[in-house]
């Protein structure tokens, strides 16, 4: 990793409850000096992430401040309460709810306008990667936030990051699933650093996301344009997740 750009560890609890001493004082949920860390839990955990001084944000959040959307917050909703940062195209969502990339780049727009920091995910599928349309479908899905990131000379860095997340390499549930290899996993980073505009190349985190764990995060965060991750099944494990973010701080740690 790149020494300008500070690692980022971000557990992604999903649908499931907040695992137990998430909120203790020696939490692995809790920033250290040369790692960010934060938490996305459900809407009904955000309140008690908050409470704890653990930074946090929704999984999802719209665009409009209010309205007729049953079921649904708004990421101005989210930044009222405390929140940090926020969740934008997740690949569940993206599946689920049918969200368009045209839509997740307004969520994008909107949480950084509510000084959230949103994490905006991309990735591709199973059989998108097996047909050979890695690259193209990434450059797709970036559109959208490059020609915003164009548009916004003023906007820095330290106010949106990106995760690449190979559908295929998330565990969903599954232990024993491989994450990306640590090669492979370099290259897209560096294609997609390459993609952005010139002035945010250097200093845009970019998180890798799919089956990060324990085990492979020290492989996976060596890597140059690997800035962090976006961490599922791993996160609901305290011990595990422990372990991922020392492996970070190890890092920032060599890069001085
Ligand atoms: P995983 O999930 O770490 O369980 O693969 C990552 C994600 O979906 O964000």
């Amino acid at each position: 990793m790149n020494p300008k750009r500070k690692l980022l560890i971000a557990g992604n609890w999903k649908m499931n409850p907040a695992p137990a001493g998430f909120d203790a004082d020696d939490s692995p949920f809790r920033s250290r000096k040369n790692v960010d860390v934060a938490v996305f839990p459900t809407f009904l955990d955000l309140r008690r992430c908050i409470d704890a001084g653990i930074p946090c944000g929704p999984q999802f959040g719209r665009p409009e401040p209010t309205g007729a959307f049953t079921g649904d917050i708004s990421m101005a909703m989210a930044a009222k309460l405390g929140c940090q940062y926020a969740l934008c195209g997740h690949s569940d969502r993206r599946q689920f709810h049918h969200e368009t990339d045209e839509e997740i780049a307004k969520q994008f727009v909107a949480a950084i306008d509510n000084n959230l920091i949103p994490i905006f995910c991309f990735g591709e599928t199973e059989s998108e990667h097996d047909a050979g349309k890695t690259i193209e479908v990434l450059k797709r899905q970036l559109q959208p936030i490059i020609t915003i990131l164009t548009g916004s000379l003023s906007l820095t860095a330290d106010r949106f990051s990106l995760a690449y997340e190979p559908v295929w390499a998330i565990s969903r549930g599954d232990p024993n699933k491989p994450a990306a290899t640590s090669k492979d996993a370099q290259e897209i980073h560096a294609l997609i650093r390459s993609l952005l505009p010139k002035d945010k190349q250097a200093s845009t985190r970019i998180l890798y996301g799919g089956s990060m764990k324990g085990s492979n995060a020290a492989e996976l965060l060596a890597q140059p344009d690997i800035d962090g991750g976006l961490v599922g099944g791993a996160s609901l494990k305290i011990d595990d997740f422990r372990k991922i973010v020392e492996a970070a701080e190890k890092n920032g740690q060599n890069n001085g």
